[in-house]
């Protein structure tokens, strides 16, 4: 196609980018695009398939499983086995990491952390939903595969990125050389390059945060959202408050538009509700490279120490002066500043 790039075509040109690659991280990558492209065809056609709806039965987490969590959860894993690129998983879906015995896998550089299905409760209102993806290198000896190869600071990724099934369906993904949108073209099935070298405005007008929680936010978080909410043109307030309930989507319109997605601390999830390993080190990431800022309202996410799979935190992400702002009212605002990530 005259002057459109595909997924691989980029992946393959941008090898260069990493002198001793031997192709792995790549093949990885469009394992991935794969995978993608087989959910993004159910998430279409969910309304005249068997994909809709709960499976009656509850994840690790506690929370309601849909069938689309599950199909999804296994496309993305069956798409990395296959690939050979991987030694393991870890998923929002599985309470441990599967590990991948088979000969090519298991001397595999590379582990993956993904939330195959993200927003699962916009799936039945047909609102965008996700997918996001963590990808490190093995620190455990060749042939081996633990949970050390999973519990790593997300600034040891060697790549992350997210899927979002909306209006149309893209892939974005940083492999820490900037980051970049392809668009998918049903028509040739293929990820296109559309939105190359993304990067999030330094400022913005959006706010994205659940106010039905606003009674157990921190006082910071509180006195935040009054600021973001009182009348002052010269600083574009009030801002607007845009929350799809899929983080994925939020913070992929902040990325476009400029904003900040806020998902603090609350009454029902005391430490947040976002787990760090799956979903915000991978967000965080590509936030950074595209020149946001993302921290628990102190500490830099990609920093934070990494103790179990499915460790929640609390996350401020989007615009840098917008989340720099909100942490000076957390600073302000809060007596017990948490030491994390030491
Ligand atoms: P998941 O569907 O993978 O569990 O993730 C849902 C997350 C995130 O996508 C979203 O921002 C948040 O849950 C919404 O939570 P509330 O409904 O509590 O606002
Ligand atoms: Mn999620
Ligand atoms: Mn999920």
């Amino acid at each position: 196609m005259i002057g459109i790039e595909t997924l691989d075509e980029f992946i393959i040109r941008r090898q260069s980018d990493f002198p001793y690659a031997q192709g792995e991280l790549s093949r990885l990558l469009r394992d991935i695009g794969l995978a993608a492209k087989v959910v993004n065809r159910e998430v279409n056609k969910a309304g005249l398939v068997d994909i809709l709806g709960s499976t009656g039965t509850t994840n690790v987490q506690g929370e309601e499983v849909k069938k689309l969590d599950v199909f999804a959860n296994l496309r993305f894993i069956g798409a990395l086995k296959l690939g050979g690129q991987s030694c393991g998983v870890a998923s929002e879906e599985n309470k441990s990491f599967v590990t991948f015995d088979d000969e090519i896998s298991k001397n595999a550089k590379y582990v993956v952390s993904l939330d195959p299905l993200d927003g699962s409760s916009n799936i039945d209102v047909n609102v965008s939903v996700g997918t996001t993806f963590s990808i490190y290198r093995t620190v455990s000896p060749s042939g081996t595969c633990s949970i050390e190869d999973f519990l790593q600071r997300g600034s040891e990724q060697a790549a992350a990125g997210y899927v979002i099934y909306g209006s149309s369906t893209m892939l974005v993904y940083t492999t820490g050389k900037g980051v970049n949108g392809f668009t998918l073209d049903p028509s040739i099935g293929e990820f296109c390059l559309s939105h190359p070298n993304m990067q999030i405005p330094k400022n913005g007008k959006t706010y994205s945060i659940n106010q039905g929680y606003f009674i157990g936010f921190p006082d910071g978080v509180k006195e935040y959202i009054r600021y973001c909410k009182e009348d002052d043109k010269a600083t574009n307030r009030p801002y607007s408050l845009r929350y799809i309930g899929s983080m994925v989507a939020d913070i992929h319109r902040n990325l476009i538009t400029g904003g900040i997605f806020i998902y603090p601390t609350t009454r029902g999830s005391p430490k947040g509700k976002l787990r760090l390993l799956y979903e915000c080190n991978p967000m965080a990431y590509i936030v950074e490279q595209a020149g946001g800022r993302a921290t628990d309202g102190f500490n830099r996410i990609l920093d934070l120490e990494v103790t179990e799979l499915h460790q929640r935190t609390p996350i401020f992400i989007g615009s840098e002066e917008m989340v720099l702002n909100a942490e000076g009212f957390m600073r302000e605002y809060s007596s017990r500043v948490p030491k994390r990530g030491k």
